[in-house]
């Protein structure tokens, strides 16, 4: 049974009793030794708050503009793939989530719900935070046309970006996906895809992980900037790149006419050894000098770390695996609790910090720790 949840971990925990040994294994693992993934997090303890005072915090503003919406706070959800093997109702269940607390929810090209379906469980569900948002993620097939397909039906749909994922030419290595022999339980698939090799729902993989197997097999490792241009040329939507981790590939972006970047190392499951998204965040900002919104995905597990990376620049954070947490331990009614956490977590950092709009969070509001005996 459940105890109280008062913090992601405790979310996280649940999850793990709950989930299939294979599927909590997909879920949290990063590459290789894993010690990017922990540096995501361990970054973010890097850095003091320093608070002002006496400020009348008695209201504090969350609210965000991202890419021309408003949003009740600036928590949104990154893509994350495979959310049916969390829970039944899926990203159909996390999109009504994100209506009910006012944000945006970023769907992954390799949902086990269709475009279509997530947009009709977000519009036709209540939600009390007058908002909800999606976005596309999207993977460059090396099927140019099936990949335009995603952007036509997202479009269609009402999503109002398209972020592309640009740090998976083929799949990190996950020791743990390799070990399991990874791959999809029967009764899922890719929903976006119609036939069993591209919706990841053939019987055999062999002896490796299956989603590497399929990435290898499926995925454009070719595509470069110019694929940028291939993309906007194709959309009316915003285009933000997914995955830049240094100030000269902001620079790149920037002159390949993104609408925003997306600082993220995915989750710390690509190329381990690469640095916490926290500490390059700074460097992308100050590369991009306000010409596009920078936002930030990776180990934001509180809501002190979304007010560090505020403070360095973010306009706005993701937040991926915690929402699987919450997912597989209530549903709908899990990540609504897990992101109404967070948004209180973040409000009562804001307050204590004496900040009372977004607006007011800045760079002296945070210091970097100079001894790192501290960690
Ligand atoms: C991801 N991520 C991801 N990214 C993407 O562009 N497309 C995808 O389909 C997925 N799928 C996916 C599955 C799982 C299980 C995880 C954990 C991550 C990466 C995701 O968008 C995001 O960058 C990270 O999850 C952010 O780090 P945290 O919040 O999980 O630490
Ligand atoms: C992953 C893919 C789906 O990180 O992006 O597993």
């Amino acid at each position: 049974m459940s105890g109280q949840r008062v913090c992601v971990s405790d979310f996280e925990e649940e999850a793990r009793r709950v989930l299939p040994k294979a599927v909590y294994d997909y879920y949290c693992s990063g590459a290789d030794e894993q010690n990017t993934l922990a540096d995501n997090v361990a970054a973010f303890k890097r850095w003091y708050l320093i608070p002002r005072v006496l400020r009348d915090v008695s209201t504090v503003d969350l609210s965000v503009s991202v890419l021309g919406q408003k949003l009740s706070m600036p928590i949104c959800v990154a893509a994350t793939a495979m959310q049916r093997m969390a829970h039944p109702e899926g990203e159909t269940a996390t999109a009504r989530a994100c209506k009910a607390v006012g944000t945006g929810m970023m769907l992954s090209s390799w949902a086990t719900s269709t475009i279509e379906e997530v947009r009709s469980a977000m519009t036709t569900s209540g939600g009390g935070g007058g908002g909800g948002v999606l976005w596309m993620q999207l993977y460059i097939y090396r099927d140019r046309e099936l990949t335009l397909s995603l952007v036509r039906r997202a479009e269609k749909m009402d999503y109002k970006a398209i972020f592309v994922t640009v740090d998976t030419p083929y799949l990190g290595k996950r020791l743990a996906d390799v070990r399991n022999h990874f791959k999809m339980p029967q009764h899922l698939s890719l929903s976006n895809f119609s036939t069993a090799s591209l919706a990841f729902s053939e019987e055999n993989y062999g002896n490796d992980s299956g989603l590497a197997v399929y990435v290898a097999k499926a995925i454009d490792p070719a595509i470069c900037w110019e694929d940028i241009t291939w993309v906007k040329k194709h959309t009316r939507l915003p285009v933000i790149v997914k995955g830049v981790l240094n100030g000269e590939d902001a620079v790149q972006a920037l002159n390949y006419g993104v609408d925003g970047i997306l600082v993220s190392n995915h989750g710390a499951r690509q190329l381990d050894g690469v640095p916490a998204t926290l500490d390059v965040l700074e460097e992308v900002v100050e590369a991009v000098q306000g010409r596009c919104d920078v936002y930030l995905d990776g180990g934001v597990r509180r809501g002190t770390d979304v007010l560090k990376a505020l403070a360095l620049g973010a306009k706005a954070v993701f937040v991926g695996r915690p929402v699987l947490w919450g997912l597989a331990c209530e549903g709908e009614k899990g990540v609504t609790e897990l992101l109404e956490l967070l948004k209180e977590e973040l409000r009562l950092a804001m307050a204590l910090s004496g900040c009372r709009s977004v607006s007011e969070v800045n760079r002296s509001l945070v210091r970097r720790v100079e001894f790192t005996s501290r960690m």
